[in-house]
């Protein structure tokens, strides 16, 4: 097992990392010297069925423990299940002492994790991620649930008070889950490490990447996010680093519906168009094709969907929580693991992205 100190202005906690270490999570938890009067572990229906059942016996012997499986994907972040578990959590008589235990993805961490921060005005919560993407989501504090006209706009900053990662668990991930875990992955490696991503253009499909280059991926992963929330943990400057590929990603994510492309493959996206215009604007020396070709080797998509105009992307953009004043503001590359903030006006965006969609087609 690796361990990481996550550093914040606000708290510091340890993140566990290795293969098998849920079966020690009683130990782990105790040694985090909590009150823990109560444990509400809070997991979704599909990771309940592989892990959840387990944990939640081994936890029984030492804490009173309540567990509430949400259903599975995007919909569970909702405010109707925000005051679902809220209820569950005043019946079972949780009170400021208390811990809730997040068991699974993003979706899970984010939701259980905005119930914490808003429970008695918050209380403290451990997460447990079970996906590749969450080795993101699950470090940082930022929860949030949906509200029907975008995407975590009701949230907070709450940070855990550990995070306790099995890989391990990421083996039963569907190819897909892991492919868009893996665009975070990648993302870390351009806006901050180039020999990582020389690691990771060694990968030539999704179904052989080992054990060992997994906990590598989560490892290395979380300490690029450490490097950066530690410095900036209510995201007033370089913490927007970390959304490189993510303004066209998001708009994108939008445009298709949610559920109709993955995260990541909306970031895989964006990410490509971002080097684009890095090259253009910047002159990033980079290997636009080579990069194409190897994200198009994984399972990514080359390209925004035809019918999806650029006007309806650009809007997106400019309802952005991160667009101020009409500005839109993009994290760039000079160069990979060096990052520069632009900001555009909207014009100039669709005039970049036009241009992309059209050599793109005219590659076809
Ligand atoms: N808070 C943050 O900083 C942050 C950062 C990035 C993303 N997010 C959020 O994360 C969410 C996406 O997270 P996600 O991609 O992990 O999605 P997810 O939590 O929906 O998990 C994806 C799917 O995999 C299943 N699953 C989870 N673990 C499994 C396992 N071990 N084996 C088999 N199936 C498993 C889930 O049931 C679900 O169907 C989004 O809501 C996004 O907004 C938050």
């Amino acid at each position: 097992m690796k361990t990481l100190q996550i550093e914040t202005a606000s708290l510091s906690y340890p993140v566990f990392i290795g293969g098998g270490i849920r079966k020690h999570a009683d130990e782990l938890l105790s040694s985090l010297n909590l009150p823990m009067t109560k444990l509400f572990l809070i997991t979704d229906e599909e990771v309940d069925k592989r892990y959840g059942e387990e944990l939640y016996r081994l936890l029984q012997s030492k804490w009173p423990v309540k567990k509430v499986a949400v259903p599975s994907g995007e919909q569970a972040k909702s405010i109707d299940m925000f005051m679902k578990l809220q209820t569950e959590a005043i019946e079972f008589h949780l009170d400021r002492s208390s811990c809730i235990l997040a068991l699974g993805g993003g979706v899970v961490g984010d939701l259980a994790g905005f119930v914490a921060s808003t429970f008695m005005r918050g209380i403290d919560y451990v997460q447990f991620p079970t996906t590749l993407l969450s080795h993101d989501s699950a470090v940082g504090g930022k929860v949030a649930i949906n509200h029907p006209l975008g995407k975590n706009l009701i949230g907070a900053f709450h940070q855990p008070k550990a995070v306790i990662y099995d890989t391990e668990c990421l083996r039963t991930l569907p190819e897909k889950e892991m492919r868009s875990g893996l665009a975070e992955v990648i993302k870390h490696a351009f806006i901050h490490d180039e020999a990582f991503l020389n690691d990771l253009l060694n990968i030539n499909s999704i179904e052989e990447i080992t054990n060992e280059q997994l906990n590598d991926m989560v490892y290395k992963g979380i300490s690029i996010k450490e490097a950066i929330v530690s410095n900036d943990e209510r995201e007033q400057g370089i913490r927007a680093y970390l959304n490189f590929g993510h303004t066209l990603g998001h708009a994108v994510e939008a445009e298709y519906g949610y559920g109709e492309i993955t995260h990541g493959d909306a970031v895989a996206l964006g990410m490509q168009f971002a080097l684009f215009v890095s090259e253009n604007v910047l002159n990033c020396p980079i290997d636009r094709k080579q990069t194409g070709s190897w994200l198009k080797k994984l399972g990514y998509p080359g390209q925004v969907k035809r019918d999806i105009s650029t006007e309806a992307l650009i809007s997106r953009m400019m309802n952005d929580k991160k667009t101020r004043g009409g500005i839109i503001q993009f994290v760039l590359l000079d160069r990979i693991g060096s990052v520069r903030l632009h900001s555009f006006r909207s014009e100039e965006i669709e005039r970049w992205l036009n241009m992309w969609r059209w050599r793109l087609e005219g590659d076809e």
